[in-house]
Protein backbone atom coordinates (compact mmCIF):
# COMPACT_ATOMS: atom_id res chain seq x y z
CA UNK A 1 0.00 0.00 0.00
CA UNK A 2 1.37 3.75 -0.66
CA UNK A 3 2.48 5.55 2.14
CA UNK A 4 0.18 7.94 1.52
CA UNK A 5 -3.61 6.84 1.64
CA UNK A 6 -5.45 7.64 -1.49
CA UNK A 7 -8.50 8.36 -0.88
CA UNK A 8 -11.98 8.79 -3.90
CA UNK A 9 -14.95 10.51 -2.65
CA UNK A 10 -18.22 9.19 -3.85
CA UNK A 11 -21.61 11.36 -3.62
CA UNK A 12 -20.41 15.28 -3.81
CA UNK A 13 -22.97 16.78 -1.96
CA UNK A 14 -23.62 17.93 1.80
CA UNK A 15 -21.59 15.50 3.51
CA UNK A 16 -19.39 14.47 0.41
CA UNK A 17 -18.06 18.23 1.61
CA UNK A 18 -17.73 17.58 5.00
CA UNK A 19 -15.63 14.10 4.62
CA UNK A 20 -13.23 16.62 2.11
CA UNK A 21 -13.00 18.88 5.64
CA UNK A 22 -12.22 16.31 7.92
CA UNK A 23 -9.32 14.06 5.23
CA UNK A 24 -7.96 17.54 5.53
CA UNK A 25 -6.95 17.21 9.00
CA UNK A 26 -4.72 14.20 8.09
CA UNK A 27 -1.56 14.55 6.08
CA UNK A 28 -1.43 11.37 5.26
CA UNK A 29 -4.32 11.23 3.24
CA UNK A 30 -4.81 12.68 0.06
CA UNK A 31 -8.16 12.90 -2.10
CA UNK A 32 -7.22 11.62 -5.43
CA UNK A 33 -10.43 11.46 -7.18
CA UNK A 34 -14.39 12.60 -6.67
CA UNK A 35 -17.25 10.98 -8.00
CA UNK A 36 -20.69 12.12 -8.45
CA UNK A 37 -23.45 11.00 -10.79
CA UNK A 38 -23.31 15.11 -11.39
CA UNK A 39 -20.08 16.06 -13.02
CA UNK A 40 -20.56 19.48 -11.25
CA UNK A 41 -20.72 18.65 -8.19
CA UNK A 42 -17.88 16.84 -8.30
CA UNK A 43 -16.22 19.90 -10.32
CA UNK A 44 -17.35 22.44 -7.28
CA UNK A 45 -16.09 19.86 -4.66
CA UNK A 46 -12.41 19.76 -6.52
CA UNK A 47 -12.62 23.77 -6.28
CA UNK A 48 -12.86 23.68 -2.76
CA UNK A 49 -10.32 21.39 -2.16
CA UNK A 50 -7.86 22.97 -4.80
CA UNK A 51 -8.94 26.40 -2.88
CA UNK A 52 -7.92 25.01 0.62
CA UNK A 53 -4.35 24.39 -1.18
CA UNK A 54 -4.57 20.48 -1.80
CA UNK A 55 -3.87 19.35 -5.55
CA UNK A 56 -7.11 19.01 -7.53
CA UNK A 57 -8.35 15.44 -7.43
CA UNK A 58 -10.01 13.80 -10.68
CA UNK A 59 -13.32 13.57 -11.61
CA UNK A 60 -15.14 10.45 -12.15
CA UNK A 61 -19.00 9.65 -12.67
CA UNK A 62 -19.09 6.00 -11.62
CA UNK A 63 -16.66 4.04 -8.75
CA UNK A 64 -15.95 2.08 -11.59
CA UNK A 65 -14.34 4.71 -13.49
CA UNK A 66 -12.64 5.70 -10.77
CA UNK A 67 -10.91 2.99 -9.47
CA UNK A 68 -9.72 2.14 -13.42
CA UNK A 69 -8.65 5.90 -13.50
CA UNK A 70 -6.76 6.39 -10.30
CA UNK A 71 -4.75 4.46 -7.69
CA UNK A 72 -6.84 4.29 -5.27
CA UNK A 73 -6.89 3.19 -1.51
CA UNK A 74 -9.97 4.10 0.15
CA UNK A 75 -13.23 4.85 -0.83
CA UNK A 76 -15.80 7.48 1.41
CA UNK A 77 -19.50 6.99 0.37
CA UNK A 78 -21.33 10.18 0.56
CA UNK A 79 -24.15 9.16 -1.36
CA UNK A 80 -27.88 8.76 -1.08
CA UNK A 81 -28.67 6.00 1.66
CA UNK A 82 -30.05 3.49 -0.78
CA UNK A 83 -27.02 3.25 -3.10
CA UNK A 84 -24.65 2.43 0.16
CA UNK A 85 -24.46 -1.59 -0.13
CA UNK A 86 -23.76 -1.76 -3.61
CA UNK A 87 -21.08 0.62 -3.90
CA UNK A 88 -19.69 -0.84 -0.98
CA UNK A 89 -19.89 -4.02 -2.15
CA UNK A 90 -18.17 -3.06 -5.63
CA UNK A 91 -15.36 -1.43 -3.27
CA UNK A 92 -14.74 -4.13 -1.17
CA UNK A 93 -14.60 -6.29 -4.48
CA UNK A 94 -11.89 -4.40 -5.58
CA UNK A 95 -10.15 -4.67 -2.31
CA UNK A 96 -10.32 -1.42 -1.23
CA UNK A 97 -10.93 -0.22 2.25
CA UNK A 98 -14.10 1.38 2.33
CA UNK A 99 -16.19 4.13 4.52
CA UNK A 100 -19.54 4.66 4.53
CA UNK A 101 -22.20 7.08 5.45
CA UNK A 102 -24.58 6.34 8.05
CA UNK A 103 -27.47 4.66 7.26
CA UNK A 104 -25.50 1.62 6.47
CA UNK A 105 -28.35 1.26 3.50
CA UNK A 106 -31.81 1.17 3.40
CA UNK A 107 -32.32 -2.60 2.52
CA UNK A 108 -31.77 -4.92 5.10
CA UNK A 109 -32.11 -8.12 3.14
CA UNK A 110 -28.67 -7.39 1.60
CA UNK A 111 -27.25 -5.84 5.23
CA UNK A 112 -25.78 -9.76 6.05
CA UNK A 113 -23.95 -9.89 2.41
CA UNK A 114 -22.15 -6.62 2.95
CA UNK A 115 -21.71 -7.97 6.33
CA UNK A 116 -19.64 -10.73 5.00
CA UNK A 117 -17.92 -8.92 2.53
CA UNK A 118 -16.62 -7.45 4.93
CA UNK A 119 -15.81 -10.06 7.59
CA UNK A 120 -13.97 -11.37 4.42
CA UNK A 121 -12.21 -8.55 3.38
CA UNK A 122 -10.97 -7.64 6.84
CA UNK A 123 -9.05 -10.94 6.92
CA UNK A 124 -6.76 -9.63 4.06
CA UNK A 125 -6.61 -6.47 5.95
CA UNK A 126 -8.91 -4.34 4.32
CA UNK A 127 -11.13 -2.23 6.25
CA UNK A 128 -15.12 -1.72 6.41
CA UNK A 129 -16.80 0.94 9.04
CA UNK A 130 -19.81 2.99 8.70
CA UNK A 131 -20.17 6.18 9.81
CA UNK A 132 -21.37 7.11 13.20
CA UNK A 133 -19.52 10.27 14.50
CA UNK A 134 -21.10 10.60 17.58
CA UNK A 135 -19.47 7.29 19.21
CA UNK A 136 -16.58 9.34 19.19
CA UNK A 137 -17.34 12.05 21.02
CA UNK A 138 -15.98 12.42 24.49
CA UNK A 139 -19.02 12.25 25.94
CA UNK A 140 -20.34 9.25 24.52
CA UNK A 141 -17.07 7.70 25.48
CA UNK A 142 -16.97 8.52 28.88
CA UNK A 143 -20.82 6.71 29.36
CA UNK A 144 -19.61 3.98 27.26
CA UNK A 145 -16.28 3.40 29.45
CA UNK A 146 -18.51 3.86 32.54
CA UNK A 147 -20.82 1.14 31.45
CA UNK A 148 -18.20 -0.93 30.42
CA UNK A 149 -16.49 -0.89 34.05
CA UNK A 150 -19.96 -1.44 35.24
CA UNK A 151 -20.29 1.33 37.46
CA UNK A 152 -23.64 2.72 36.92
CA UNK A 153 -24.75 -0.98 38.67
CA UNK A 154 -27.48 -2.71 36.86
CA UNK A 155 -28.85 -0.86 33.66
CA UNK A 156 -32.31 -0.37 33.86
CA UNK A 157 -33.71 2.21 31.43
CA UNK A 158 -32.87 4.11 29.00
CA UNK A 159 -34.61 7.51 27.28
CA UNK A 160 -33.60 8.59 23.35
CA UNK A 161 -35.00 11.29 21.83
CA UNK A 162 -33.98 13.26 18.13
CA UNK A 163 -36.40 16.32 18.61
CA UNK A 164 -35.02 18.26 15.31
CA UNK A 165 -37.37 20.42 12.74
CA UNK A 166 -36.59 19.77 8.82
CA UNK A 167 -38.85 22.33 6.60
CA UNK A 168 -40.25 20.74 3.41
CA UNK A 169 -37.62 22.41 1.63
CA UNK A 170 -35.10 20.34 3.34
CA UNK A 171 -37.48 17.36 2.25
CA UNK A 172 -38.03 19.24 -1.54
CA UNK A 173 -34.48 19.76 -1.60
CA UNK A 174 -33.11 16.54 -3.31
CA UNK A 175 -35.49 13.95 -5.07
CA UNK A 176 -34.16 11.32 -2.65
CA UNK A 177 -35.17 12.80 0.38
CA UNK A 178 -38.09 11.07 2.22
CA UNK A 179 -38.18 8.20 -0.59
CA UNK A 180 -38.22 4.48 0.36
CA UNK A 181 -35.99 3.92 -2.37
CA UNK A 182 -32.73 6.02 -1.04
CA UNK A 183 -33.66 7.50 2.56
CA UNK A 184 -35.24 4.08 3.49
CA UNK A 185 -37.43 6.05 5.76
CA UNK A 186 -37.40 9.01 7.67
CA UNK A 187 -36.95 11.01 10.57
CA UNK A 188 -36.14 7.56 12.28
CA UNK A 189 -33.77 6.32 9.76
CA UNK A 190 -32.64 9.43 8.36
CA UNK A 191 -31.99 11.52 11.57
CA UNK A 192 -32.22 9.07 14.05
CA UNK A 193 -29.73 6.26 13.19
CA UNK A 194 -27.25 7.41 14.96
CA UNK A 195 -29.02 8.13 17.97
CA UNK A 196 -30.51 4.34 17.70
CA UNK A 197 -26.49 3.22 17.01
CA UNK A 198 -25.58 4.95 20.52
CA UNK A 199 -28.63 3.49 22.49
CA UNK A 200 -27.85 0.29 21.02
CA UNK A 201 -23.92 0.87 21.67
CA UNK A 202 -25.05 1.50 25.22
CA UNK A 203 -27.72 -1.09 26.16
CA UNK A 204 -27.03 -3.76 24.37
CA UNK A 205 -28.71 -6.06 22.00
CA UNK A 206 -32.64 -5.02 21.25
CA UNK A 207 -35.13 -8.14 22.42
CA UNK A 208 -38.55 -6.75 21.19
CA UNK A 209 -39.70 -3.30 19.67
CA UNK A 210 -43.19 -1.77 19.91
CA UNK A 211 -43.90 1.66 17.58
CA UNK A 212 -46.38 4.22 16.44
CA UNK A 213 -45.31 6.33 13.39
CA UNK A 214 -46.68 9.15 11.55
CA UNK A 215 -46.47 11.76 9.41
CA UNK A 216 -47.29 15.00 10.91
CA UNK A 217 -46.15 18.12 9.65
CA UNK A 218 -45.02 17.68 5.87
CA UNK A 219 -46.68 16.86 2.60
CA UNK A 220 -44.74 15.08 -0.38
CA UNK A 221 -43.01 12.42 1.84
CA UNK A 222 -43.31 8.63 1.75
CA UNK A 223 -42.03 8.30 4.75
CA UNK A 224 -42.55 8.83 8.57
CA UNK A 225 -41.84 12.17 10.59
CA UNK A 226 -42.46 11.61 14.24
CA UNK A 227 -41.80 7.85 15.28
CA UNK A 228 -41.65 6.61 18.72
CA UNK A 229 -40.89 2.80 20.36
CA UNK A 230 -40.16 1.20 23.55
CA UNK A 231 -37.53 -1.31 23.40
CA UNK A 232 -36.60 -4.28 25.86
CA UNK A 233 -32.82 -5.23 26.09
CA UNK A 234 -31.08 -8.40 26.41
CA UNK A 235 -30.38 -7.02 29.37
CA UNK A 236 -33.67 -6.71 30.61
CA UNK A 237 -33.32 -3.15 30.23
CA UNK A 238 -36.56 -0.33 29.07
CA UNK A 239 -35.64 2.19 27.00
CA UNK A 240 -37.99 4.72 25.38
CA UNK A 241 -37.02 5.75 21.95
CA UNK A 242 -38.33 9.14 19.90
CA UNK A 243 -37.19 10.61 16.61
CA UNK A 244 -39.40 13.69 14.27
CA UNK A 245 -38.30 16.02 12.32
CA UNK A 246 -41.80 17.98 13.30
CA UNK A 247 -40.31 19.46 16.32
CA UNK A 248 -40.10 23.49 15.63
CA UNK A 249 -37.87 25.09 16.04
CA UNK A 250 -36.22 22.09 16.95
CA UNK A 251 -34.68 20.70 20.31
CA UNK A 252 -31.96 18.79 21.08
CA UNK A 253 -30.80 14.81 21.08
CA UNK A 254 -30.67 13.02 24.03
CA UNK A 255 -29.65 9.77 25.44
CA UNK A 256 -30.31 9.12 29.08
CA UNK A 257 -29.43 5.75 30.58
CA UNK A 258 -30.28 5.36 34.09
CA UNK A 259 -28.80 2.10 36.61
CA UNK A 260 -28.84 0.72 39.70
CA UNK A 261 -25.54 3.08 40.50
CA UNK A 262 -25.57 5.25 38.17
CA UNK A 263 -26.92 7.65 35.63
CA UNK A 264 -25.71 9.68 32.47
CA UNK A 265 -27.05 11.99 30.05
CA UNK A 266 -25.69 13.35 27.34
CA UNK A 267 -27.51 16.33 25.72
CA UNK A 268 -26.12 17.49 22.07
CA UNK A 269 -23.11 15.47 22.44
CA UNK A 270 -22.49 17.08 25.76
CA UNK A 271 -22.04 15.75 28.89
CA UNK A 272 -24.65 16.99 30.81
CA UNK A 273 -25.13 14.60 34.20
CA UNK A 274 -23.53 11.77 35.53
CA UNK A 275 -23.29 10.06 38.59
CA UNK A 276 -21.72 6.61 39.64
CA UNK A 277 -21.89 5.69 43.39
CA UNK A 278 -18.58 4.98 43.35
CA UNK A 279 -17.24 8.25 42.74
CA UNK A 280 -19.54 9.34 45.76
CA UNK A 281 -19.92 9.86 49.26
CA UNK A 282 -23.42 10.68 49.41
CA UNK A 283 -26.20 8.37 49.62
CA UNK A 284 -29.91 8.58 50.31
CA UNK A 285 -33.06 6.41 49.96
CA UNK A 286 -34.55 8.34 47.90
CA UNK A 287 -32.42 9.72 45.54
CA UNK A 288 -30.09 12.41 44.61
CA UNK A 289 -33.20 13.85 42.59
CA UNK A 290 -30.67 14.94 39.87
CA UNK A 291 -28.35 16.81 42.11
CA UNK A 292 -24.30 15.01 42.56
CA UNK A 293 -23.54 15.64 39.27
CA UNK A 294 -20.01 14.36 38.34
CA UNK A 295 -20.01 15.42 34.83
CA UNK A 296 -17.01 17.56 35.36
CA UNK A 297 -14.87 15.22 36.91
CA UNK A 298 -15.56 12.78 34.80
CA UNK A 299 -14.46 14.43 31.55
CA UNK A 300 -11.83 16.35 33.06
CA UNK A 301 -10.18 12.39 33.01
CA UNK A 302 -10.04 12.86 28.85
CA UNK A 303 -7.29 14.81 27.40
CA UNK A 304 -8.66 18.28 25.70
CA UNK A 305 -9.63 17.80 22.59
CA UNK A 306 -8.27 19.35 19.25
CA UNK A 307 -11.24 20.54 18.44
CA UNK A 308 -12.28 22.84 21.13
CA UNK A 309 -9.99 25.22 19.74
CA UNK A 310 -11.75 25.27 16.23
CA UNK A 311 -14.89 26.90 15.09
CA UNK A 312 -17.34 24.30 15.83
CA UNK A 313 -19.46 25.64 12.48
CA UNK A 314 -17.39 24.60 9.99
CA UNK A 315 -14.41 22.06 11.58
CA UNK A 316 -16.12 18.25 11.48
CA UNK A 317 -15.14 17.59 15.07
CA UNK A 318 -17.10 13.90 14.56
CA UNK A 319 -15.95 13.15 11.14
CA UNK A 320 -12.32 13.84 12.01
CA UNK A 321 -12.11 11.91 15.44
CA UNK A 322 -14.02 8.67 13.37
CA UNK A 323 -11.67 8.95 10.35
CA UNK A 324 -9.03 9.15 13.12
CA UNK A 325 -10.42 5.56 14.62
CA UNK A 326 -10.36 4.52 10.81
CA UNK A 327 -6.89 5.15 9.87
CA UNK A 328 -5.31 3.78 12.83
CA UNK A 329 -7.27 0.73 12.26
CA UNK A 330 -6.01 0.44 8.94
CA UNK A 331 -2.31 1.19 9.66
CA UNK A 332 -2.81 -1.53 12.29
CA UNK A 333 -4.84 -3.74 10.94
CA UNK A 334 -7.29 -3.58 13.36
CA UNK A 335 -11.22 -3.90 13.46
CA UNK A 336 -12.37 -0.16 13.50
CA UNK A 337 -14.45 1.25 16.48
CA UNK A 338 -17.76 1.08 14.09
CA UNK A 339 -18.31 -2.04 12.41
CA UNK A 340 -20.55 -3.30 9.05
CA UNK A 341 -21.57 -5.68 11.94
CA UNK A 342 -22.93 -2.33 14.59
CA UNK A 343 -24.28 -0.60 11.50
CA UNK A 344 -26.30 -3.62 10.62
CA UNK A 345 -27.69 -4.00 14.20
CA UNK A 346 -28.64 -0.26 14.01
CA UNK A 347 -30.53 -0.82 10.53
CA UNK A 348 -32.12 -3.98 11.68
CA UNK A 349 -33.66 -1.85 15.29
CA UNK A 350 -35.01 0.72 12.69
CA UNK A 351 -36.48 -1.89 10.32
CA UNK A 352 -37.65 -3.41 13.55
CA UNK A 353 -39.47 -0.08 14.37
CA UNK A 354 -41.31 0.33 10.84
CA UNK A 355 -42.32 -3.13 10.80
CA UNK A 356 -43.88 -3.00 14.57
CA UNK A 357 -45.68 0.42 13.12
CA UNK A 358 -46.84 -1.25 9.90
CA UNK A 359 -48.64 -4.80 11.48
CA UNK A 360 -49.33 -2.27 14.62
CA UNK A 361 -47.94 -5.47 17.29
CA UNK A 362 -44.34 -5.76 19.28
CA UNK A 363 -41.48 -7.70 17.06
CA UNK A 364 -38.79 -8.92 17.93
CA UNK A 365 -35.55 -7.86 16.73
CA UNK A 366 -33.87 -11.24 16.01
CA UNK A 367 -36.71 -12.10 13.90
CA UNK A 368 -36.08 -8.64 11.77
CA UNK A 369 -32.60 -9.69 11.63
CA UNK A 370 -33.43 -13.24 10.33
CA UNK A 371 -35.64 -11.75 8.00
CA UNK A 372 -39.00 -12.63 8.92
CA UNK A 373 -40.46 -9.88 7.77
CA UNK A 374 -38.35 -8.99 4.17
CA UNK A 375 -40.82 -8.97 2.38
CA UNK A 376 -43.25 -6.87 4.27
CA UNK A 377 -44.18 -3.86 2.62
CA UNK A 378 -43.99 -1.09 5.67
CA UNK A 379 -45.71 1.93 5.92
CA UNK A 380 -44.81 5.17 8.80
CA UNK A 381 -46.04 7.66 6.85
CA UNK A 382 -50.08 7.52 7.55
CA UNK A 383 -50.95 10.33 10.02
CA UNK A 384 -52.33 8.96 13.23
CA UNK A 385 -55.78 9.40 12.53
CA UNK A 386 -55.35 7.15 9.53
CA UNK A 387 -55.68 3.31 9.98
CA UNK A 388 -52.25 1.32 9.38
N1 LIG B 1 -23.06 11.45 9.28
C1 LIG B 1 -23.90 12.45 9.20
O1 LIG B 1 -24.07 13.22 10.14
C2 LIG B 1 -24.67 12.67 7.93
C3 LIG B 1 -25.25 13.94 7.69
C4 LIG B 1 -25.94 14.13 6.47
C5 LIG B 1 -26.06 13.09 5.57
N2 LIG B 1 -25.53 11.86 5.86
C6 LIG B 1 -25.69 10.73 4.93
O2 LIG B 1 -24.90 10.99 3.77
C7 LIG B 1 -25.55 10.50 2.60
C8 LIG B 1 -25.69 11.64 1.58
O3 LIG B 1 -26.46 12.69 2.16
P1 LIG B 1 -26.30 14.20 1.65
O4 LIG B 1 -27.14 15.01 2.57
O5 LIG B 1 -24.87 14.55 1.47
O6 LIG B 1 -27.02 14.11 0.21
P2 LIG B 1 -26.83 15.05 -1.06
O7 LIG B 1 -28.04 14.87 -1.88
O8 LIG B 1 -26.44 16.43 -0.62
O9 LIG B 1 -25.55 14.41 -1.80
C9 LIG B 1 -25.58 13.16 -2.45
C10 LIG B 1 -24.70 13.24 -3.69
O10 LIG B 1 -24.61 11.93 -4.27
C11 LIG B 1 -24.66 12.08 -5.69
N3 LIG B 1 -25.07 10.83 -6.32
C12 LIG B 1 -26.33 10.35 -6.52
N4 LIG B 1 -26.27 9.16 -7.13
C13 LIG B 1 -24.97 8.87 -7.32
C14 LIG B 1 -24.27 7.77 -7.91
N5 LIG B 1 -24.92 6.71 -8.41
N6 LIG B 1 -22.92 7.81 -7.92
C15 LIG B 1 -22.24 8.87 -7.43
N7 LIG B 1 -22.85 9.95 -6.88
C16 LIG B 1 -24.20 9.94 -6.82
C17 LIG B 1 -25.65 13.21 -5.90
O11 LIG B 1 -25.51 13.79 -7.20
C18 LIG B 1 -25.26 14.18 -4.78
O12 LIG B 1 -24.27 15.09 -5.19
C19 LIG B 1 -26.88 9.92 3.07
O13 LIG B 1 -26.73 8.51 3.25
C20 LIG B 1 -27.11 10.58 4.41
O14 LIG B 1 -27.88 9.77 5.30
C21 LIG B 1 -24.82 11.65 7.00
Amino acid sequence: MNEILNVAITGCGVIGRTHAAALQEFPQTRIVALVDAIPDAAQSLADYIEQTGRPRPAVFTTISAALAGADIDLVALATPSGLHIEQGLEVLAAGKHVVIEKPLDVDLKRAQEIEAAAQAAARNGVVASVISQHRFDQSSLAVSEALAAGRLGRLTSAIASVAWWRSQDYYDSGDWRGTWSMDGGGALMNQGVHTVDLLLWFMGRPVEINARTARLAHDRIEVEDTAVATVTFENGGLAVLHATTAAYPGLTVRVQVMGSEGSAVVDNDRLEYFHASDASSERSNMGLQGGGNQAGQELAKYPAEDYEAKDPTTYPAGHVRQYRDILEAIAQRRAPGVTVSDAVNALAAVRAVYVSATLNQPVMFEDVLAGKYNDLEVRTGNTATESV
